[in-house]
């Protein structure tokens, strides 16, 4: 078995570009199956979620080519409408092919997504907006079955500002008849994104980023290809300002928007470190030879509150602070289960529900780790940063769906990060 070997007792050091953030290359590789006419999408990182995504695509009928960090996918070939089951289980988020493949084709089918590493995953929210569009959506031991002769636009409230029921209403509603409002959308910049490429191929979105977003549908016309380039990921960014923050030491980050890193760099000033940003670079220095100290609550949001993704990183580096802090998890019912794993580095950390307390301890020690999903994951290597020793971390499926190379990026921070066969 592979594992990420770290040792850990250096400080990071150096500059580096962020990776295309995996949750806007997902919703615009879905956007594509609208397009009658090949898309681009640059700077598209390399990983599983994105194989898995292609792999779709090219079941469902696309012409789907890439080279390097470019991808073109033309959809004027689209002919199939369900994913199967193996496909669908490859990817958690695949439900965001259900809104365009039934705008395009009048029907979409899959199995159902289930759970997963976080919890129950529930998609009420993402069938209520397409049966507000006019399909009549069923659940059976088959799955999931959708069917519409002709979408038509409607006003679609969210009770929870959900990313992925905002992005497939907004997809779905793209080529509906008429106009369609989403009330409580969700704010994200992913979302603004989708929106930018949207309206490239042909589209009429507006209010993206605000929680009102009004689509004027094409009426069952399918748009054409667009131009895209992927964002950079705001919450790798987050994970390596929070390893420097842990190891301490000097980086720069480029390729992300400093703003739509605030929540999370407004903590790790509050802990202790120096957060400069301008335009598209952020840096972080922290002495090493002073520890963090602890921080008010934190209590995830949807965006801008602070992200559920980055409470795993941050915890990691708050293991070793001065004080006690406590971390409310408001939005994923199962996304504690870095802890066990860090407190076999020696943190202390206690649970109760939604609410975790770190009290800071002196020094974290190297262990055998697993990831046991995406983000705790990162966390573990942001805490084995910090640690003394090597540390040797499996699970490294679940990391690969959001770190394009984990290793290679902290060694270009001056981290001693390789992959190596577990003894
Ligand atoms: C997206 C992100 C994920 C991030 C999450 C929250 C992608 C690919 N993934 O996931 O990294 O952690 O936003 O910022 O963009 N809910 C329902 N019913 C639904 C849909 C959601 O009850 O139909 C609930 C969820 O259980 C959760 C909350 O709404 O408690 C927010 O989930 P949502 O915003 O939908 O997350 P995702 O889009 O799955």
């Amino acid at each position: 078995m592979e594992a990420l070997k770290i040792e850990g007792g250096r400080a990071l050091r150096g500059e580096l570009t962020v990776q295309g953030a995996k949750n806007s290359v997902l919703p615009l590789l879905a956007a594509t199956l609208l397009g009658s006419g090949k898309s681009v999408i640059r700077n598209c990182p390399h990983l599983t979620d994105v194989t898995a995504s292609l792999d779709i695509l090219r079941h469902l009928g696309c012409e789907v080519e890439a080279d390097g960090e470019t991808v073109w996918v033309d959809a004027s070939t689209l002919k199939t409408c369900e994913i199967p089951e193996a496909l669908m289980r490859s990817m958690r988020s695949s439900v965001i092919f259900l809104g365009p493949i039934l705008a395009r084709l009048g029907m979409a089918g899959m199995c159902h997504p289930g759970g997963c590493e976080l919890g129950p995953r529930p998609i009420d929210l993402h069938l209520e907006a397409l049966r507000t569009l006019g399909s009549q959506v069923s659940e059976g031991p088959d799955g999931l079955r959708c069917a519409a002769v002709g979408l038509r636009g409607n006003d679609i409230s969210l009770s929870i500002p959900s990313v992925g029921a905002t992005e497939n209403a907004m997809l779905a509603a793209a080529v509906a008849a008429g106009v369609t409002t989403i009330q409580n959308a969700a704010r994200e910049p992913e979302i603004v994104q989708l929106q930018d490429f949207l309206n490239d191929m042909g589209g009429d979105v507006r209010g993206a980023g605000t929680s009102v977003i009004t689509i004027r549908g094409t009426g069952g016309a399918p748009l054409h290809g667009g131009e895209a380039t992927v964002m950079g990921d705001r919450i790798v960014a987050a994970t390596y300002l929070s390893a420097a923050a842990a190891a301490g030491g000097e980086i720069c980050l480029s390729g992300v928007d400093y703003r739509q890193l605030s929540p999370v760099s407004a903590i790790l000033a509050e802990a202790g470190c120096m957060v400069k940003s301008e335009g598209e670079r952020i840096w972080l220095k922290r002495d090493p030879a002073t520890p963090l100290k602890a921080v008010r609550p934190i209590r995830t949001a949807p965006y801008p509150g602070f992200p559920t993704d980055a409470q795993a990183p941050v915890m990691a580096s708050l293991c070793t602070a001065r004080g006690a802090t406590m971390f409310v998890e408001n939005m994923f019912s199962s996304r504690y289960r870095h802890i066990d794993e860090l407190r076999k580095m020696g943190a202390d950390i206690r649970t109760e529900g939604r609410v975790a307390v770190v009290c800071g301890v002196e020094q974290l020690h190297a262990a055998a780790l697993e990831a046991f999903d995406l983000r705790g994951g990162a966390a573990l290597a942001v805490a084995a940063l910090a640690a003394e020793g090597e540390s040797a971390l499996c699970g490294l499926c679940h990391i690969r769906r959001g770190y394009a190379d984990l290793a290679g990026d902290l060694t270009a921070l001056n981290a001693k990060a390789y992959y190596a066969e577990k003894e």
